[in-house]
């Protein structure tokens, strides 16, 4: 049962595509109230057993209590407990206790949900403003209240089966040489890929939609050898674009109008990685088809795969922040001795970058109307997806193409999928991608991963393989890592038959795991499950959050912590466990229900298969295009 509540005006966002006529009155499950600003806020009470799902792409728990979120997508680098907002405002929770009710806030603007923080006991939601639209799903369980919420959502994007291959990153491949070395530094160690991406030096000065002609002399040659090699390309595209007479794309961008704006119907200038940057107006729908229309170039050159970036958007600074900063520090007394003055000084630089301040600046263009945008913030990413996706079915309608996004809103699942953004080389970070993918599935993001091996700072040997280890059961399986830091490709971190063996498995799991995941895009159901929800009567089962359900018939249990040689396993059934090495099973039992302490070294996956379920695997091969899905083993 589906309620929806309208607010105001509420600016479409398109995230819920089923026609649900609007009730009179006040939802049930929350009180309604408007705060001293006038704010709307909803709230109840939380019993101490009750589990609250959802938001998606957020930092903590799979149970999201204890803590205060914001939707608010947000380019921050430092996923640490403490944050309140990550790239993704995904409002959807489900309070799951005697009573089981979800509910979807659809506002482009922030919301704030303090889940059990200022009062443990208390749910509290508080919009920035009034003009929303409110949905309340019931469902006897939380499983079915995702479901109902995503059918109304609508059916989650489906990604191409090569985008399931193993994918490998870096920022950045410079030449098309720097990829080639890539490409046979896998080949000749005999350990499969798919893909290799271009980060933004592929691209002449950081323009959108142009490719370095001297880096990558006949770019149409290169993408056809690496195809011909099993490779697909995976070029990255910016929100921000270059402000340069003789450029075509900006050049049309403010001919026509189809640039963010000032409020004073000037076009917002901000810098990012270009230097001084516009932002199309992604929420002006012609702007969105010119933006789309511009992919063409190189779908053209024969590239089937792209990341969209930094479009939450992301600002390095702006004039006016700088100007601020110049004053602010022409009047400084350098001679104080204040310690909150030191601070104040050191924050005015950090705070340059994606203020609060810059981003009020922005107009856009919503049918004619000039909004500011406070109101569609997070909508902004997902717009830009929608642009190329919409784009992708104008000028390759028979294509399948990869798409995904680092900003996102609940709706964009339906055009693209989403990475988690710049994670780090962190133990803690593979826990947090543990974690985080059941939530984004609620979301309806199934196809997503995170950067294994961590983006920012150094990566080791043992992390990587406990993370690849991991990532085998995510749709996305990518490892990307940041300028500056060392290299992380799994040939150039020693002994390389561990990560042949983790990978190869992968390839042998792909015919089970892209049909899961079929499964779930197709009957909007889940890939990647907690516990909870294959085994509800299960107390114990309901609040373990580091082992993971994929698919129908699989349980995971990820090794996540550093020297760790195997970890506690709690079954909530008899299972068989598989403990796969060099891709093949090393060791194998039938372990009853329990809790149970697990060997897993390095070098090893566990897989338990659950109760009279089935786990098909075909033979490993290089890659995709070579992949006999011919299934040669079956385990039960
Ligand atoms: C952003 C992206 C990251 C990329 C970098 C350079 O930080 O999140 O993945 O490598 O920009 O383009």
């Amino acid at each position: 049962m589906i309620r929806k509540y309208i607010y105001g005006t509420p600016i479409e966002t398109d995230a819920v595509i089923e026609q649900i006529p609007p009730e009179i009155g006040k939802p049930d499950h929350l009180t309604f109230e408007t705060d001293k600003d006038g704010k709307h806020v909803y709230s109840c009470t939380l019993a101490d057993d009750d589990i609250v799902y959802g938001l998606g792409e957020a930092p903590r728990g799979i149970n999201k209590r204890g803590h205060i979120y914001e939707s608010f997508n947000s380019d921050d680098p430092y996923h640490t407990e403490e944050k309140r907002s990550l790239y993704g405002s995904h409002n959807f929770i489900i309070v799951d206790g005697d009573v089981c009710f979800g509910a979807f806030f659809d506002c482009g603007a922030p919301v704030t949900f303090d889940i059990g923080y200022t009062e443990h006991d208390r749910l509290t939601v508080t919009l920035s403003e009034n003009n929303y639209v409110l949905y309340i799903i019931e469902g006897d369980s939380s499983y079915e209240i995702v479901r109902e919420f995503r059918r109304i959502i609508g059916k989650s994007y489906i990604a191409p089966e090569w985008a399931f291959g193993f994918q490998q990153s870096r920022w950045s491949y410079y030449t098309a040489d720097d990829v080639r070395k890539v490409v046979a530094g896998y080949r000749d160690a005999g350990i499969p890929l798919d893909a290799v991406y271009l980060d933004i030096d592929y691209m002449e000065d950081y323009k959108d939609f142009t490719v370095s002609s001297e880096r990558f002399p006949d770019f149409e040659a290169f993408v056809s050898e690496m195809k011909d090699m099993g490779i697909h390309l995976v070029p990255i595209i910016d929100a921000g674009v270059k402000i340069e007479d003789g450029y075509d794309i900006y050049e049309e961008g403010k001919e026509k109008g189809y640039f963010c704006k000032r409020p004073d119907g000037s076009d917002f200038v901000a810098a990012v990685w270009p230097g001084r940057t516009h932002f199309p107006d992604f929420l002006n729908s012609d702007a969105r088809k010119w933006f789309g229309d511009k992919y063409k170039v190189l779908l053209d050159a024969g590239i089937d795969g792209f990341w969209n970036d930094m479009n939450e958007p992301a600002m390095f600074y702006t004039d006016e922040g700088v100007d601020e900063i110049i004053e602010y520090v022409k009047n400084f007394d350098f001679g104080c001795n204040s310690a909150s003055k030191y601070f104040e000084l050191s924050g005015k630089f950090t705070g340059l970058a994606n203020r609060r301040k810059d981003y009020s600046n922005i107009r856009h263009n919503i049918n004619g109307e000039f909004v500011s945008h406070d109101r569609v913030h997070n909508l902004f990413g997902y717009m830009m997806t929608r642009a190329a996706a919409e784009g992708f079915k104008r000028l390759a309608p028979d294509k399948e193409i990869l798409i995904f996004s680092r900003s996102s809103y609940i709706g964009m699942h339906r055009y693209g999928g989403i990475w988690t953004g710049d994670n780090q080389s962190w133990w803690s970070h593979i826990l947090l991608n543990i974690k985080m993918m059941p939530s984004l599935n609620m979301c309806g993001f199934i196809y997503s991963g995170a950067d294994l091996g961590g983006f920012g700072a150094n990566c080791t040997r043992d992390l990587l393989l406990r993370w690849l280890a991991f990532g085998i059961f995510t749709p996305l399986m990518r490892d990307h890592s940041a300028l500056g830091t060392r290299n992380q490709e799994c040939y150039s971190m020693g002994d390389i038959k561990a990560f042949k063996g983790i990978i190869k498995l992968r390839y042998r799991l792909l015919p089970y795991l892209y049909q899961s995941y079929l499964d779930a895009c197709n009957n909007n159901d889940m890939m990647i499950k907690p516990l909870a929800f294959g085994y509800p009567d299960d107390r114990q089962a309901r609040h373990i959050e580091d082992q993971l359900l994929v698919g129908d018939s699989i349980m995971i249990t990820p090794v996540y912590e550093q020297n760790a040689v195997g970890r506690y396993v709690y079954l909530p059934e008899e299972m068989r466990l598989l403990i796969f090495k060099d891709a093949d099973v090393n060791r194998t039992e039938v372990l009853p229900k329990g809790v149970h302490y697990i060997d897993v070294a390095l070098d090893e996956v566990p897989i338990f298969i659950r109760k009279d379920k089935e786990l098909p695997l075909c033979a490993p091969a290089q890659c995709t295009a070579k992949l006999n899905r011919e299934i040669n083993d079956i385990f039960c």
